[in-house]
């Protein structure tokens, strides 16, 4: 095997350009890492550390050095999964990318968590538009740890497979929501706000820009709104959702959606950077550098 993936194909979509991947579980090829794929992991490791101290929430870099992730090499997924059998009962896969939509639920609706096996190239250090291995192990394995994310986690894949079964509509529903938390969510701490979402914590030019700069929203975490909100996959967010705890979190998606999904049929979707006379806001995003239109 080589160092490149196996793309199946391309898909154009309102979002952007989406890739998909095979299904296949495939053994971490770590001995066929070169000394530049090993080198990327370094120099992003290093980067992001530096960057997230007073920037990612404090379950995120706790986590994340009980882990004992080091510059030295890209991490052997098997030793991740020691720490983390026992502690969560989370269980690393590798695979290609992304997943068609009901085999990622699948995954995590029995603690899976599939992971890219390939890592970026050198040219992609600042910017790739789909995971790899950096996004998936520096970005989402940390919170695997917190074990009311962890819950959380299963139960979005079972949430998933029910979504999947009632139709596209509540699938894009789900979706939104799991890219306004998961991906792309802020927290509020004692100290200020935080970023947990896993889009972020591996993007540097992200990492600062979603806290310090006045040009996205940043609006308190709102479910049902959330669950309406346009995004796209290929620029930075024009609004955040913030929210208290993964507690709130774990409470607010609690309830059946069956019921939701139905009266969200009856409602219009909103545009990414749209706020609404509801919205908690921490900031009204100046709107400095959007593109226009593009989640439409
Ligand atoms: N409660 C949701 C349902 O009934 C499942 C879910 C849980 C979705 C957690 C997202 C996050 O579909
Ligand atoms: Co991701």
């Amino acid at each position: 095997m080589d160092t490149q993936p196996r793309r199946v194909e391309h898909l154009q979509t309102d979002k952007g350009s989406v890739p998909v991947y095979t299904t296949t579980v495939v053994e971490q090829p770590w001995s066929t890492y070169s000394r530049e794929d090993h080198a990327t992991w370094a120099q992003l490791f290093e980067r992001q550390r530096k960057v997230l101290i007073g920037r990612a929430c404090d379950e995120f870099i706790d986590n994340q050095q009980r882990f004992g992730m080091t510059p030295d090499a890209i991490p052997k997924f098997d030793e991740l999964n020691r720490v983390l059998k026992k502690d969560t009962g989370w269980e690393l896969i590798g695979v290609e990318g992304l997943l068609p939509e009901l085999t990622f639920f699948e995954h995590l609706a029995n603690r899976r968590f599939p992971v890219t096996w390939w890592i970026r190239k050198p040219d992609q250090i600042d910017y790739i538009s789909e995971p790899d291995l950096f996004h998936d192990l520096f970005g989402h394995v940390p919170l695997l740890l917190n074990s009311v994310f962890a819950d959380y986690m299963q139960a979005y894949g079972r949430g998933g497979v029910k979504a999947h079964g009632i139709g596209a509509e509540a699938l894009v529903n789900l979706t939104r929501l799991y890219w306004y938390t998961v991906e792309f969510g802020l927290m509020k701490q004692a100290d200020g706000l935080r970023i947990y979402g896993s889009g972020i914590v591996s993007s540097k030019g992200e990492s600062i820009h979603c806290l310090e700069s006045p040009s996205p929203n940043r609006i308190g975490f709102d479910m049902k709104r959330i669950m309406r909100t346009r995004y796209r996959i290929d620029t930075y967010q024009k609004t955040y959702f913030v929210i208290d705890s993964f507690e709130q979190l774990m409470n607010a998606t609690k309830p059946d959606f069956t019921p939701i999904y139905a009266e969200l049929a009856t409602c219009e979707s909103i545009p990414a950077g749209n706020v609404l006379a509801d919205d908690f806001v921490y900031n009204r995003g100046s709107g400095e550098g959007w593109a226009k239109g593009g989640d439409v």
